[in-house]
């Protein structure tokens, strides 16, 4: 294949200002998909993925351009996410690229996720097209957008592309603008030492491992040995091809490619995203520089309803991780819940997909304990411990102080929200940095917080003072010193770990007044009075009770009313199936999700 006919790019933008849709124009535009196969948002193929609307997992599609010079090129097109949670995906796929087409929505401009990408996109050093979209609607404002593209990141706007993703206007200078602009895969040499990068990969049944590939340099095909360069494991190639968005193979993959290959590899463990594939026989010297790993920033512990499901659960986050390496977890038991794992996410929305994943793509009941960021535990015999577990706490009596991750908030705005969301950062323990000017329209608020209050549902509160048109992003600064206290819970006496949460003394009260209502709301009555308490080590906080039930309730039916009375059982026995005994008290799993939600 000539190179000089090919483009590798990504479509990078904030959430919901078009990608997935400017993608499907592509597609459309392009013939690679016939219209009446044409369902809305192709790349997004995962369920939850259409449902919410976003873009979760990358995808990446081959595809054919017959440009106005009359040469046809080859593209292949890598969709990223656009939340501020999975920016990981993002630095992947740009990795796989040459170029970058930067979705900017006319009726809202540039916001703090178009800022973050771009900086990714710049890291990896890639050709970036401004692309103003959204045309179509009657309050785009192509001067204001192109004025903050420009003052804010800098890029020459004066030719692009004025858009509507959603009725193909104009989207044809999009793909004249990728042929014109972004380079071809400069050192791309069939014959050298193949390296190659892993950007992506599933589990499939039948192939085993499938991995998402870029051909840097050399040569894939059939029949090759491989050797995956930090692993240090080889196999053999099973299958080599292309997706068009259709899984298509080929007989081989040369460089400036992208493509997916399968070596019936069935040990998850060995593949890495992010790793080097080699030839065996023929190695090349050096891998290519991977990109750096994420660390999760919060934690949780995860727990199969049915304890019998431990292993199937433990398969069920192998293969997950397979297509999301920022997942990490290892075992974990709890007196409450039993045997489960304690898993670390980019972010609570991150967070919520896995844990939906897990459910309707491997069917498992869960159950997830509250969000915890990782504390730096001081003792007083002068160690240090790190805790993701309010349950790991040593006792308050040895514990010198605490230190919590803070981090740098961007908070972009329109200018009439600014007093709303300042109070909303004061009331979040935020230490005010900055205000800046974007236009006479918008602006900048930054300030530095503890993570732990961002991840308790700061993005909700944002969206609703702002109906929606703040957007921010964030950044780890370091840790530091807070006042920060454990908070137990206790059902009918007995501390229940996995109610368990670390809070600012300034909160404790407040938040465990909160829960302790919540619970009780939640909690169904027993056949005996359940106490609930939140208490700070002795100290009880908060006290909420729930009555017992009077157990003749079923035997006043009246006696003749058997299939009422039946029903009734069967209703119990349903209720049952989500409820989790804890000590003596049977416990909904929505009781644990209204840890989340508190307030
Ligand atoms: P994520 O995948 O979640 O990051 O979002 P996205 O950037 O891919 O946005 P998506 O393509 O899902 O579009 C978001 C919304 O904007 C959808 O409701 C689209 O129908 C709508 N939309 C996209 N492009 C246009 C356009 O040109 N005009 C109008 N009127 N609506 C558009």
């Amino acid at each position: 294949m000539d190179k000089k006919r090919i483009r590798n790019f990504s479509i990078i933008a904030h959430i919901d200002h078009g990608k997935s849709t400017l993608a499907d124009r592509i597609l459309e535009m392009t013939k690679t998909v016939e219209k009446r196969e044409m369902q809305e948002q192709l790349l997004d193929s995962m369920d939850i993925e259409r449902e919410r609307g976003i873009t979760i997992k990358l995808n990446s599609v081959q595809l054919e351009y017959k440009a106005k010079d009359g040469e046809t090129y080859t593209f292949h097109l890598i969709d990223t996410p656009g939340h501020v949670d999975f920016s990981y995906e993002v630095s992947r796929s740009l990795a796989a690229c040459e170029g970058a087409i930067l979705v900017v929505d006319a009726t809202q401009g540039v916001e703090a996720q178009t800022l973050a990408n771009v900086y990714l996109a710049l890291d990896n050093d890639l050709e970036i097209i401004p692309v103003i979209n959204k045309m179509d609607l009657p309050s785009a404002d192509v001067d204001r957008t192109k004025e903050e593209i420009e003052n804010t990141i800098g890029l020459e706007t004066s030719d692009a592309p004025l858009i509507s993703a959603k009725t193909g206007l104009n989207v044809e200078d999009v793909l004249e603008a990728i042929v014109a602009k972004i380079p071809y895969p400069q050192d791309a040499d069939d014959e050298a030492p193949l390296r190659a990068l892993i950007f992506d990969s599933y589990y499939d049944k039948y192939l085993g491992v499938v991995m998402s590939i870029r051909i840097k340099q050399g040569t894939i095909k059939v029949g090759d040995k491989i050797r995956l360069m930090a692993a240090g494991v080889e196999h053999e190639v099973t299958e080599v091809g292309v997706k068009t968005p259709k899984i298509l193979k080929t007989e081989k993959l040369e460089a400036g490619e992208v493509g997916w290959i399968a070596a019936s590899i069935k040990t998850i463990k060995d593949i890495n995203v992010g790793d080097t594939i080699t030839n065996a026989l023929n190695p090349a010297k050096e891998p290519l520089p991977g990109y750096k790993k994420m660390k999760p920033m919060v934690y949780c512990g995860i727990y199969p309803m049915d304890t019998n499901k431990y292993q199937d659960f433990k398969e069920a986050l192998e293969k997950i991780e397979l297509s999301d390496s920022s997942l990490v977890y290892e075992p974990e038991t709890s007196q409450a819940l039993g045997f489960g794992f304690r898993c670390g996410f980019l972010g609570l929305l991150h967070m919520e997909v896995i844990q939906e994943r897990l459910e309707r793509e491997y069917n498992l009941a869960l159950i997830a304990t509250a969000p915890s960021v990782i504390y730096k535990v001081y003792l007083t015999d002068k160690t240090m411990i790190e805790i993701d577990n309010p349950a790991m706490m040593p006792d308050p009596q040895k514990v010198d102080h605490i230190e919590e991750p803070f981090v740098n908030v961007k908070i972009m705005t329109p200018k009439e929200y600014v007093g709303d969301l300042m109070n909303l950062c004061q009331q979040k323990l935020g230490v005010y940095k900055d205000l800046e000017y974007v236009d006479d329209q918008r602006m900048i608020l930054i300030y530095d917080m503890p993570l732990a209050e961002i991840i308790f549902d700061f993005f909700n509160k944002l969206k609703s003072i702002s109906k929606g048109y703040a957007s921010f992003e964030y950044e780890l600064i370091g840790y530091r010193e807070s006042n920060l206290v454990k908070m137990d819970i206790l059902l009918n006496g007995d501390m229940v770990d996995a109610f368990s949460m670390i809070v600012n003394k300034q909160f404790a009260y407040h938040r465990g007044a909160a829960l302790t209502k919540k619970l009780k709301e939640l909690i169904p009555r027993q056949n005996f009075e359940v106490p609930i308490q939140a208490a700070i080590g002795n100290k009880i906080l908060a006290r909420e009770t729930i009555k017992a039930y009077r157990k003749d309730v079923i035997w006043k039916l009246h006696a003749a009313d058997i299939s009422r009375k039946k029903k009734l059982f069967e209703k119990q026995k349903e209720g049952k199936k989500r409820m989790k005994e804890i000590g003596s008290v049977e416990v909904p799993q929505e009781a644990f999700i209204a840890v989340l939600k508190l307030d």
